[in-house]
């Protein structure tokens, strides 16, 4: 990264460029500069030599400004996994490829990373943020954002701020008192600003204490920009900005998606009307010139990257599994049932063990060329013939997008029938923003897209099909039309016609192997208004659903002819994506049915987790050992053989508490009127399960490894008088297992005398170790002032709790081994 002194005089420069470039500008230019022009980016102003500003999701791949699998990314673990790493530098690299995939695909800020709390674990977007600590949070954010901002691209920290939940979001009045929101919600924000000095935000779509986060100038002018020093740009959440002079009075820079937004004409307008000074305007296009001077697009601004001392190039599928495998937690390992002994025969079992849920759905939907499977990635690495598959369960009970075993492509057409373009379709889905069209295509001319090809079924029966979108649609298959009608949108989240469940429209029985003409002709509409021209619609399909009993029944006979089961349940993307919370923890379909069978037809059960964020398992004391494998991004199938085969070990520790949704103290995330207050306090998470004297399935920081620890000794030192500046704390750990590991040492603060009002003990610090078998290492970790600190609500500041504290070393917050006091 650029050195400070560098990185300060680049500053200096910066501002005589964006000084010189603003002068230059007409009011209508700068009104314009703070809009989208479309879905993706900002007008280019030839006059000042700037080219137009793209921005892409975030945060486990780069999109670019396409929604197709025809432009695929590399797709990492998503953000869950990448936190139970423990590791801001393994989440630095991840930044450096994403940097790397922003630039191959000239995107210059990525929507990312979301640093919202894991405050209940109802939150159906979870998977894409990092924990329920604000400390853990900000350490991942910080290294993310470090790595992508050294290989030149900026980031929007998101979403700033209190968007933990997704029912009702738009309109949601988050009531939080200031020490919850200072200790808990901004803390993660401020950890980043401080520590990686983001050259973006985002702002949220809820609204925090009776203001909408797009308009609130108390946290984005006073807190973030005065009090944090923030000098990057604040876009909105998508279509979250609703009033002109709310928003830019409020400390919004960039309204987006456009060309209609409250910025733009609208805003040069209220500029004439008198109802906002033009130096307001200025402010905000001062912040978006300057991070456009940052990443380079802005003649006669040095880039704070140049191109020469970009970082080396990364393997993408290569970070891909180092970070699934370092990601993945082994909560339970009873009689060392891992790794696999080796010439072990295995019954794999489990949908998803086959169609392996990678990602999480919504924004956050990337398209990877590739994506290894459990199936692909053990077939790959056992012996021939020492594994079997067997469905056993299938929680999918839904169409999803038409992908195995289709070939498509879609073809435009003008009102006459002519055909004006075509574009490969690899997966059924069709989403083309703005001028994102075929060659040759206009939104004037296209008339309908067919989607057309063949589909050739892996299984025999009733296959189901469907159509994802809104509008008139004809639907063949093999010849005979199914549907000819329209289908109208739903009401409510305006992402949900886009996110939500299809309906079943064509139910055909095929043969397995025998290819099948498909065809869904999409008439495009014309609605007036639309603040984007768009054409979005899929096909979805469902494969024949066989008689549950029957599948688990084949699935015991394969676990018991096999010396160990491994069983892959999941969630699904109507359990866990953007748009909607989750209304229970449970495993969908029958797959805790499947598990409990499989269980007592053979003692060596291993399960795998596929999902995003906790879920309950009802029969973890009846397997040998439980795997949580998270989103695990495109090679996750072959980072789970590394782990299984053990020659890697599962390196992840839960960076969220795992339990009942019974006993899940936050739950909670139903407004009432539009308001859903926090009532809980700072008491979230771990602080909430302690103080609730409940214990969970898996306690936060829990993960075995496949070695074991011994914790020698602890000690803290202060180097100067105020133990609070200067406390570091050495940590002496012995590998006392059989083979090399890593531990992550986590060091919790306790307040001696309780404190009602204050948490039991919390992560104060940790620190990554490895060893090999029978080595001691020191392990040293500062703490920082902050753990010692409340949010005062009556000075309105930060204040030392003076008193004696237990620091506590150990492998989860259940787990101390060591302690040592110190007063402050
Ligand atoms: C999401 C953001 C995302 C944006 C653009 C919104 O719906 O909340 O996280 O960056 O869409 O896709």
């Amino acid at each position: 990264m650029a050195g400070t002194q560098e990185a300060h005089e680049t500053h200096e420069t910066h501002d005589a460029v964006v000084e010189a470039a603003l002068g230059k500008l007409d009011l209508d230019a700068k009104a314009r500069l703070l809009a989208g022009q479309d879905m993706w980016s900002l007008p280019a102003l030839p006059e000042i030599g700037l080219t137009s500003l793209v921005m892409s999701d975030g945060p486990i791949g780069v999109r670019g400004v396409r929604w197709t699998a025809d432009d695929p990314s590399v797709a990492l673990p998503s953000p869950t996994a990448l936190a139970a790493a423990w590791d801001p530098e393994l989440a630095r690299r991840a930044g450096v490829l994403l940097a790397q995939e922003a630039r191959r695909k000239g995107v210059h800020v990525l929507l990312a990373p979301t640093v919202n709390l894991h405050r209940s674990p109802l939150g159906g977007r979870h998977f894409e943020a990092y924990s329920e600590d604000p400390y853990l949070t900000g350490r991942i954010g910080t290294g993310y954002v470090t790595g992508v901002q050294e290989g030149g691209v900026g980031t929007t920290v998101k979403h700033f701020v209190a968007n933990d939940a997704e029912t009702d979001r738009f309109t949601v009045d988050n009531l939080i008192s200031q020490r919850a929101l200072r200790e808990l919600y901004l803390a993660p924000f401020e950890h980043i600003v401080e520590n990686a000095h983001p050259w973006g935000i985002m702002t949220a779509y809820n609204t925090v204490n009776g203001t909408t986060m797009t308009e609130h100038r108390y946290l984005v002018n006073e807190i973030l920009r005065g009090e944090w020093g923030f000098d990057g740009f604040n876009v909105s959440d998508w279509t979250a900005a609703r009033s002109t002079t709310g928003a830019i009075e409020g400390g919004l820079d960039v309204a987006m998606p456009g060309p209609q937004t409250v910025h733009g004409p609208a805003l040069a307008q209220a500029v004439r009307d008198g109802e906002v000074e033009e130096t307001t305007v200025d402010t905000a296009v001062r912040n978006v010139l300057r991070l456009a001077a940052r990443v380079g697009i802005l003649e006669g601004a040095e880039p704070v990257v140049a191109e020469a001392q970009l970082p080396a190039p990364v393997d993408g599928e290569a970070l891909a599994r180092e970070i699934a495998r370092r990601s993945f937690v082994l909560v339970r390992n009873e009689n060392t049932a891992l790794p696999l002994k080796p010439n072990t025969t295995v019954a794999l079992l489990g949908a998803a063990a086959r169609d392996a849920r990678v990602l999480g759905g919504g924004s956050a939907t990337v398209f990877p060329a590739r994506t290894v499977s459990p199936l692909d990635g053990l077939t790959a690495a056992l012996p021939e013939g020492a594994l079997t598959y067997a469905v056993g369960a299938d929680p999918n009970t839904e169409l999803a997008a038409a992908d195995k075993g289709f070939a498509l492509r879609a073809i435009c057409r003008d009102t006459e029938g002519v055909v004006i373009g075509t574009a490969s379709a690899p997966n059924g889905q069709i989403q083309w923003m703005g001028s994102d069209l075929p060659e040759g295509v206009t939104h004037d001319t296209l008339h309908t897209v067919e989607l057309t090809g063949t589909f050739t079924p892996r299984d025999t029966g009733q296959h189901t099909f469907g159509i994802k979108g809104v509008g008139a649609f004809t639907l063949s298959v093999d010849g005979t039309t199914y549907y000819d009608d329209v289908q109208r949108p739903l009401k409510g989240d305006p992402f949900i016609s886009f996110f939500g469940a299809p309906e079943p429209r064509a139910r055909v029985e095929l043969t397995a192997g025998t290819p099948v003409e498909v065809s869904l002709t999409y008439v495009v509409a014309r609605p007036k208004d639309l603040p984007l021209k768009a054409i979005g619609f899929t096909l979805v399909h469902q494969e024949p659903q066989r008689d549950p009993d029957e599948l688990i029944a084949e699935a015991v006979a394969a676990a018991r002819a096999a010396d160990t089961a491994v069983v892959v349940v999941a969630t699904t993307e109507r359990v866990e994506s953007e748009g909607y919370d989750r209304k229970d923890l449970r495993l969908p379909g029958r797959q805790d049915d499947l598990v409990h069978a499989v269980a007592a037809a053979n003692p060596n059960t291993v399960v795998i987790v596929n999902s995003g964020s906790p879920v309950e398992l009802p029969w973890r004391d009846e397997v040998a050992a439980i795997l949580l494998g998270w989103f695990p991004g495109q090679e996750g199938g072959a980072a789970l053989a590394d782990v299984l085969t053990g020659t890697h070990e599962p390196g992840g520790r839960l960076p969220t508490t795992w339990g009942s949704l019974t006993d899940a103290p936050v739950t909670q995330v139903v407004p009432e009127n539009g308001e859903l207050p926090y009532t809980e306090g700072v008491f979230i998470g771990y602080r909430a399960w302690e103080r609730a004297g409940r214990t969970p399935s898996y306690a936060f920081g829990h993960g075995l490894g496949y070695t074991d620890w011994t914790y020698d000794a602890i000690e803290a030192e202060s180097t100067t008088d105020s133990a609070t500046d200067s406390t570091s704390v050495t940590v002496r750990v012995t590998n006392s297992g059989a083979r090399h590991g890593r531990e992550v040492v986590q060091v919790y603060l306790a307040p001696a005398d309780a404190d009602p009002e204050r948490p039991a003990r919390w992560l104060a610090g940790f620190a990554g170790v490895e060893a090999g078998p029978g080595d001691s290492v020191d392990v040293i970790v500062e703490l920082p002032r902050r753990a010692f600190e409340i949010w005062d609500e009556t000075a309105n500041a930060w204040a030392v709790v003076k008193g004696s504290y237990e620091i506590q070393a150990g492998r989860s917050i259940t787990d101390r081994r060591v302690a040592t006091t110190i007063n402050v």
